[in-house]
């Protein structure tokens, strides 16, 4: 064993006759310029050197490689590029052998496809997420992985985005052996020798078989173009990697890798790569803050929650599956009962799907307790309340927990829009107080907002964020309001589409527009999917305090007293005839419509989409600038991320944030100028809109800033 030559974020070091490259690059080994450069060294100089007789590639550390440094998106390309790398590879005349441990994804499974063979460890995840990026596999990735296991399952990897477990990649064909082993370097040296033992040689995936039938592999790719024009939905990368992969069935292998490479700089410089990777590190940027990292969270091992409804009995759900013991208070026992009901009909569902066992179901529900006493709770370090959205109940609550939790617990409010200042006060801590408001269903929705109080200490916020940690929820701080973050902007640009409504555009015309921009559903069939008589409720109790001077439109509420609150009475918005998911338009609700225009005196006027996606957009980009420049958001990005993961904002267009940054704040502002005209009272430019637009700044310069 010798030492060969250390170069960084790739190192070579010989073990007899087996050159180990190791890529050595925290904190995922992602192939930046300098690893790309490395590595490309070390199997060139391999190729010279007489004692090496074969080259193990090993990623140092928790994974082997995963993936393009996504970093280095959008900045101009450092040679050499990693298809280069990869062909080199594959073309050495000695055998390489990857092993592969943690995450080989995206361009790591592509270096790893372009050597010779491959064995992985348990454990390891295998993918080629490129596509959640807005990308294709840009490496060779397109060409060799159905050569290996043929179009469809390639298509399926790489359209999904989901990542293979080492079992399932050995059954598709992407890995030749599994190992036991728990170190990637006797892993990979005990799977070397014994290549080398039996005289194995190069064996390259340009030459592998599994696209042989031809007319086969191009059925497949036409049946699946078709479904991708039909599920994607104005998506840019889905189509390429599918004309990729019909690439790799026509054209020669150097050829399709040309194609690959042209199709994956269309997608590189697509505003959808860019949105989709915006994302990616918004997502990853909401944890980030100095006062956060330097505090300690409070000790986090058993949670109580106040209230088994919708919303108790979801998070019971998230906090059990992370494996906390809970204990769930209701006011009696029937109520009790309806919610340990409702906790075990989300496991018997996940059963009866195949998606959890039995065994697992039943040590589930083994760590869930039930009480109707607040005393249950005294041994909770954390208790979440989800009682009625009611400032005196829950107030009466809090003051039932400061009674018998113990010294130090967290005490935190689901509430959705009331003032956590306010529920704080009935206690004698609160600065152990703080909201954290799931979205429904909670155990699905990853988005938390952790609402921090104006007493709330820096502890009790680091623990909201450490249980979302553990929940694998996104976390997002927010401050004090009506709403907070999403809720708060949410109101707003859905009453610009009550405007709208009045003033000429049908709700089924909104709907459809909103779907247009890239979102799953429109505010009205959202509106009856959430179920109507909750924002009526929260209409009435605003009423007394409702500005006169803003505009009130009242067609939802003709809509709530008549009992049409949605899909759970069978009509909203839409008609759900015999409890039909998909609403039919109803002509009633059209006539209830013009009947309130004529009440308010309004002339019915046409609105194009694009007219009722700007004003749309428009209100929400406005209140979010609002909502930041009161410093309820700390950064742009944050309501980026509300946006994208808790009210199905379409991901490829980054978030309310970045896309007011894509198409520019200048027009967004002219525009609300504009809608001013008619209605100052509601379009009031927000002062940081101003600000920004008028200096040529956008709302990223806000996030480098933050
Ligand atoms: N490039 C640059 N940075 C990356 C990265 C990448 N490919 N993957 C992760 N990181 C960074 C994250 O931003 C984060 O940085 P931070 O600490 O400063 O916030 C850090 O690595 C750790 O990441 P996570 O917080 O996500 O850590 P986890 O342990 O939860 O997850 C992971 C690890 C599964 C590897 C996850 O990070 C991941 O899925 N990464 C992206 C994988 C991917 O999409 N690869 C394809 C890239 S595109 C490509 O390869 C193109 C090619 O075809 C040419
Ligand atoms: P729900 O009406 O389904 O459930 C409330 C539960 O609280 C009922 O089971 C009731 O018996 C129980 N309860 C009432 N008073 C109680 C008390 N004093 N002690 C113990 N239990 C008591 O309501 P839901 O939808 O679960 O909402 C709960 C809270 O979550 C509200 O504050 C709501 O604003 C908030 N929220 C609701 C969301 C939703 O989509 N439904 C989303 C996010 C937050």
């Amino acid at each position: 064993m010798t030492d060969r030559a250390s170069t960084g974020a790739a190192s070579a070091r010989r073990y007899e006759d087996i050159l180990v490259v190791t890529i050595d690059h925290p904190p995922v080994n992602a192939l930046s310029a300098s690893v790309r450069a490395d590595l490309a060294a070390a199997i060139d100089a391999a190729q010279a050197d007489p004692q090496v007789r074969a080259i193990l590639l090993m990623g140092a550390g928790r994974n082997f490689i995963a993936g393009a440094d996504i970093r280095e998106f959008g900045k101009p390309p450092q040679p050499p590029i990693l298809p280069d790398v990869c062909n080199r590879i594959e073309a050495s005349a000695k055998p390489v052998i990857a092993v592969l441990h943690g995450a080989a994804l995206g361009g790591g499974l592509e270096v790893a496809l372009a050597a010779h063979y491959r064995v992985a460890l348990a454990g390891a995840k295998l993918g080629l997420p490129e596509v959640t990026l807005g990308l294709l596999p840009g490496a060779g990735g397109t060409q060799r992985a159905p050569r290996l296991m043929g179009a469809q399952a390639a298509l399926d990897l790489m359209l999904s985005g989901k990542h293979l477990s080492a079992g399932a990649a050995l059954a598709a064909g992407l890995v030749d052996a599994l190992s036991n082993d728990t170190d990637p370097l006797d892993a990979g040296l005990a799977y070397t020798r014994q290549l080398l033992a039996v005289g194995a040689g190069p064996r390259r995936t340009r030459d592998a078989g599994a696209l042989a039938d031809k007319a086969a592999a191009l059925a497949q790719v036409d049946a699946t173009a078709v479904q991708v024009e039909r599920t994607t939905r104005g998506l840019y990368s889905p189509a390429r990697i599918v004309e990729a992969v019909r690439a790799a069935i026509e054209q020669p292998f150097d050829e399709g890798l040309r194609t690959e490479r042209a199709l994956f700089l269309q997608c590189l410089d697509s505003p959808q790569r860019a949105g989709l990777v915006h994302a990616f590190f918004a997502e990853r940027d909401t944890t980030k803050s100095p006062a956060l990292q330097q505090t300690r969270p409070r000790r986090l091992e058993r949670i109580g929650i106040v209230g088994g409804g919708t919303m108790g009995a979801g998070i019971a759900v998230a906090a059990l599956d992370a494996g906390f013991p809970v204990t769930m208070v209701e006011q009696d026992d029937a109520a009790l009962e309806r919610g340990r009901a409702r906790v075990a009909q989300v496991y018997d569902l996940l059963v009866g799907k195949g998606r959890i066992s039995a065994e697992e179901r039943d040590a589930r529900m083994a760590r869930y307790t039930g009480a109707t006493r607040y005393e249950a709770l005294d041994d909770a370090d954390l208790i979440i309340e989800a009682v009625f959205e009611d400032l005196a109940v829950k107030q009466a609550v809090f003051a039932q927990l400061d009674r018998v939790a113990k010294p130090g617990a967290v005490l935190a409010t689901n509430t959705s829009y009331l003032d956590i200042n306010l529920i704080a006060a009935a206690t004698r801590g609160p600065a152990d107080v703080l909201g954290l408001h799931f979205f429904s269903p909670a155990n699905i929705m990853k988005l938390l907002e952790v609402v921090v109080g104006e007493h709330t200490a820096p502890d009790t916020v680091a623990t909201g964020f450490e249980l979302a940690r553990r929940l694998r929820k996104i976390p997002v701080r927010a401050g004090v309001c009506d709403g907070f973050i999403g809720n708060r902007i949410l109101a707003v640009h859905r009453q610009a589409a009550d405007m709208m409504m009045e003033d000429g555009a049908s709700p089924y015309e909104i709907d459809a527009a909103v779907r247009a921009f890239g979102y799953p559903m429109g505010p009205y069939q959202m509106a009856d999917l959430a179920g109507g008589d909750i924002g009526w409720a929260t209409r009435k109790r605003r009423a007394p305090t409702r500005d006169p001077a803003l505009r009130y439109v009242q067609i939802p509420d003709r809509l709530c007293e008549r009992g049409w609150f949605g899909q759970k009475t069978g009509r909203g918005f839409y008609l759900y005839p015999d409890g039909a998911r998909q609403g039919a338009q109803d002509p009633e609700v059209l006539a209830i419509i013009d009947a309130e225009r004529a009440r308010a005196g309004v002339t019915p006027r046409a609105y194009t989409q694009e007219d009722i996606q700007r004003r749309y957009l428009a209100a929400m980009i406005n209140e979010a600038a609002n909502v930041l420049h009161q410093g309820i958001a700390q950064r742009p990005s944050d309501i980026d991320v509300v946006f994208l993961s808790g009210y199905g904002f379409p991901r490829h267009r980054g978030g309310p944030m970045h896309y007011a940054d894509s198409v520019g704040l200048d027009r967004v502002l002219a525009d609300i100028r504009g809608y001013a005209q008619e209605d100052p009272a509601f379009w009031k430019p927000s002062p940081l809109l101003v600000q920004l637009a008028e200096s040529g700044r956008n709302f990223a310069s806000l996030n480098q800033a933050a």
